[in-house]
């Protein structure tokens, strides 16, 4: 198990715009594993590349719900209008959270770890994740995004939300 550094807001690499994956490397799948370890690690649902100082398109999800999603050079399409107002967290923005709306569900095509195209749709959670670290591969970071002010986090919280 190998732990990358994430880096925390106010570092320019946060917001700047990725690049797409041209083929899938050992070196990559190293990354990939390195980027899971790391968000369970922080106890987080989902990290974006960025975080870790790579700028590609790559992030992954595991929102405790049996499934580890992969997305690399990911487009992620909001389906309908409805939209979920809650709480979000970002593992850049230590012990902070603030109220994001997103849409309730996105459509999400990407490439898996094999560099297969994939498809699926999200709703829920799963939608505010796939939201979330998509907007991290294009420079975007919820702070941004929240509607009041950014709150301290409750620490039995922390288990939920954090991203
Ligand atoms: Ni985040």
């Amino acid at each position: 198990m190998a732990l990358r550094t994430i880096r925390v807001i106010g570092d320019p690499i946060l917001e700047k715009e990725t690049k797409a994956v041209k083929e899938v490397t050992d070196k990559t799948k190293e990354l990939i594993r390195d980027m899971f370890d790391t968000m369970y690690d922080a106890n987080g649902v989902g990290l974006a590349a960025p975080q870790v100082g790579i700028l590609r398109q790559i992030f992954v999800v595991d929102i405790g719900d049996g499934k580890r999603f992969v997305c690399i050079n990911p487009e992620v399409t909001p389906l309908g209008d409805e939209v979920q107002t809650g709480e979000e967290g970002c593992l850049s923005v230590p012990d902070k959270q603030g109220i994001v709306t997103r849409p309730m569900k996105v459509h999400v095509k990407a490439m898996d770890i094999n560099f297969q195209p994939y498809e699926f749709d999200a709703e829920g959670l799963l939608a505010r994740a796939m939201a979330h670290e998509n907007d991290h591969l294009h420079g975007i970071m919820y702070v941004s995004k929240v509607e009041g002010e950014l709150e301290d986090v409750e620490y039995e919280a922390l288990d939920e939300g954090e991203q």
